[in-house]
């Protein structure tokens, strides 16, 4: 049986990927060839939409029910057959314990049932090897560089000065900053997740109608915990002047909300551009595909000349690919995990 074992890089082999996430509410499996993404199935959970929230049980149930069909999917769609594949890479946290659970456990049955190798993946390190997965159209960074990834659950600025030497310059202190926008849109009234929809409102709303606070933190962490209550204070404090304030001002607060999120993510990636003296930036997570960054971003070229880099949208928001291509890397430098591999709901870069 395959266990933790450092060889010699394995060179021109075709290396055959099978590639599970499992970490929150996405259930998905991809199949890599090398870097190149064959299939890259994703099945969301709609279930946490009318909880406003992912909730925790919920979505290992799922999981459960999901994860069979969609590794038989991504296989299908690959058009590889078991036998073909190298190696089994799973996620093994940070994330949701009872998710974690699901994925670990198929993706070590699975490796045993075929004798072939076992990958552990830290779901945050993909999120930024995820700018590895071969596509003509997309440029690829070069080390060292700084990674900002921001979704629902996560918030950070990396150093990254190769695929397996990262350090965290900085974090979020308590919500990440797609909570920010999600649990900002819930005190409007907008649906889970309600990132999307403050983009939209946004986009044809005055950014500069109601100036909120941004949170004064220490160095290159964040926090957005006080910037959420500032929400719920403001529109509080509105309303009881006029009950119909959100529907008549929606598009502005939207507008308001969104340009002050995204100057505590440009203030900080500014200071650590500072600091380290890297004026590359990479961003992932489901926050990129914000266009306020995303325009913010593109300034950033013309005004400091970074060179910015974003993934395709589909590698930026969950997905068993981006666990995929860190399966590649570790299977080149024969990283292996044995099968006593457990998850980790914590588990820092
Ligand atoms: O990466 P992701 O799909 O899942 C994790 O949380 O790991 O990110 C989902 C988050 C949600 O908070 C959602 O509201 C946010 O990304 N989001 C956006 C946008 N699209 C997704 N936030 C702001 N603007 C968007 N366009
Ligand atoms: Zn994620």
């Amino acid at each position: 049986m395959y266990s933790n074992f450092y060889s010699k890089p394995v060179e021109n082999k075709t290396i055959n990927i099978l590639a599970i996430e499992s970490s929150c509410d996405d259930t998905s499996a991809a199949v890599l060839c090398n870097n190149k993404v064959l299939s890259n199935v994703v099945t969301t959970q709609k279930i946490h939409e009318e909880y406003g929230g992912v909730v925790p049980e919920l979505a290992s149930r799922a999981h459960q029910q999901n994860i069979v069909p969609v590794v038989h999917q991504a296989l299908i769609k690959a058009n590889i057959d078991k036998k073909q594949l190298s190696a089994i890479a799973f996620t093994r946290g940070p994330g949701l314990m009872g998710s974690l659970l699901v994925g670990t456990s198929f993706a070590k049955s699975l490796a045993l049932g075929l004798d072939i190798p076992l990958i552990e993946v830290n779901h945050m390190q993909a999120h930024i090897l995820a700018h590895f997965i071969k596509d003509e159209a997309q440029r690829i960074p070069s080390f060292p560089f700084l990674a900002l990834t921001i979704s629902g659950g996560h918030t950070q600025i990396v150093k990254v000065s190769d695929y397996f030497t990262m350090e965290v310059l900085g974090e979020t202190l308590d919500d990440a900053v797609g909570e920010a926008f999600d649990k900002s849109g819930k005190i409007l009234g907008l649906p889970y997740p309600a990132g999307p929809l403050i983009d939209a409102y946004a986009r044809i709303g005055n950014p500069t109608s109601f100036p909120f606070p941004k949170p004064k933190v220490d160095g290159l962490d964040f926090s957005f915990s006080g910037f959420k209550t500032s929400v719920l204070y403001f529109v509080q404090r509105e309303t009881k002047k006029n009950p119909k304030f959100v529907e008549e001002h929606l598009n502005d607060i939207c507008a308001s909300i969104q340009f002050t999120v995204i100057g505590i993510l440009m203030d900080k990636l500014k200071k650590a551009v500072k600091q380290t003296g890297i004026k590359q930036i990479a961003i992932g997570g489901g926050v990129s595909a914000n266009s306020g960054i995303r325009n913010a971003l593109k300034e950033a070229e013309r005004k400091y000349a970074w060179s910015t880099f974003i993934p395709k949208l589909e590698y930026c928001t969950d997905n068993a690919a981006m666990i995929g291509i860190v399966g590649y890397y570790k299977y080149k430098s024969q990283q292996f995990a044995g099968q006593e591999v457990a998850a980790k709901a914590r588990y820092v870069l």
